[in-house]
């Protein structure tokens, strides 16, 4: 039978009560044999280079915080490090990770611990969710992680996992049942919080590896015995979220301006898309843009079109290329030499875009 099978359901299923004295301990045993224990994150308990790791893999993969992760650590060592470096700096060590108010959260989040705490993380996970750009989740990760608190994460693999452990089918699209789902994953977290670093780190390995979105690997799992979407024959058909995203599409032209080995980049407002990074100065139509780019002189040349998705939008950029002999003296921006783009935050499609030049 393929790994992938759930077509084999378990005769009988346990109650609750059952449920919730056998989930744990399967979950802490898989982790201790099968889990991932060699990430760089899981080589301490320093809550700081935890929470560094948490708040990058919140929306990127474990394989590209991986190349990042060591880097911002030699650059900001610790807490106070972080807190005192200026936002750009932060901001450039982040450029390409994406959804950059987490770096903003981040440095403010350092400086609320430098200031308020003493340089130190608190170990509570009450105290920790209070932080800036700390959810819930992300609390019960580091304060389990850390401190050993018995606290339940819920992020969206986790929810996945649990949805389906449980058979739980109402919509999360309501914050009564997520909100009741909390409740749950607390009643399935380890007595007496034994194993609570185990258990934490082999929900997020079941859901990263193991109970997948499209096709869950049901005979690996340690939970197939006690798993109700399983003894259903559809765990896909959990979680159930019925709001859907609404997506838009946007299109904008770039002027990419370039004066001897330098381009002209502006700073995007405080607020919206990439707010605070670097870019290159944009436009609601080409018209606009030609009629900025014309008095400067130059021969202009149209780029190949990026195409973002956000998380919110489809966004259609079209670069046009304009060097130009004489270098205009505008306000609200700067020449940036190419050798030095490294050191300015910088979104990822325009690091690409001007690395292609
Ligand atoms: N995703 C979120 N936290 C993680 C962790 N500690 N290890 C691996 N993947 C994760």
């Amino acid at each position: 039978m393929p790994p992938n099978d759930t077509s084999a359901a378990p005769s009988t299923l346990p109650d609750f009560e059952t449920l919730c004295a056998s989930f744990a301990p399967r979950v802490v045993d898989w982790q201790r044999q099968h889990g991932r224990h060699r990430l760089p994150w899981q080589q301490t308990r320093d809550p700081y280079r935890v929470w560094l790791s948490e708040i990058m893999l919140q929306q990127t993969q474990v394989s590209t915080v991986l190349g990042y992760y060591e880097r911002f650590l030699q650059r900001f060592p610790d807490v106070v490090a972080l807190a005192d470096a200026p936002l750009d700096e932060v901001l450039a060590a982040w450029s390409g990770l994406g959804y950059y108010s987490r770096a903003r959260n981040l440095h403010r989040c350092a400086q609320v611990v430098r200031d308020q705490w003493a340089g130190h993380f608190p170990p509570r996970a009450a105290d920790l969710a209070e932080l800036p750009g700390i959810g819930r989740s992300t609390a019960a990760a580091i304060a389990a992680f850390c401190f050993g608190e018995r606290a339940a994460i819920l992020d969206g693999n986790v929810k996945r996992v649990l949805t389906r452990v449980l058979g739980y089918g109402q919509d999360l699209a309501s914050s009564r049942h997520e909100r009741e789902l909390w409740t749950l994953a607390e009643q399935l977290l380890p007595a007496g919080g034994l194993g609570i670093e185990s258990y934490t780190q082999g929900l997020m390995d079941l859901g990263a590896t193991i109970c997948l979105a499209r096709s869950p690997s049901c005979l690996l799992c340690p939970a197939q015995g006690v798993c109700r979407g399983r003894a259903e024959g559809r765990p896909e058909a959990y979680p159930v979220k019925t709001r859907k995203l609404k997506r838009s599409r946007r299109e904008n032209w770039w002027l990419w301006l370039e004066h001897e080995d330098s381009v002209w980049l502006t700073q995007r407002p405080e607020t919206g898309v990439w707010a605070g990074l670097f870019c290159l100065p944009e436009f609601a139509s080409l018209a606009a843009l030609e009629d900025v780019a014309a008095p400067l002189g130059g021969t202009a040349t149209a780029q190949a079109t990026i195409e973002h998705a956000l998380t919110h939008f489809d966004w259609v950029l079209h670069p046009v290329r304009l060097p130009v002999d004489s270098a205009p003296a505008w306000r609200g921006g700067q020449w940036v030499p190419y050798e030095r783009l490294g050191e300015v935050g910088l979104p990822a499609p325009l690091r690409k875009l001007l690395a292609r030049r």
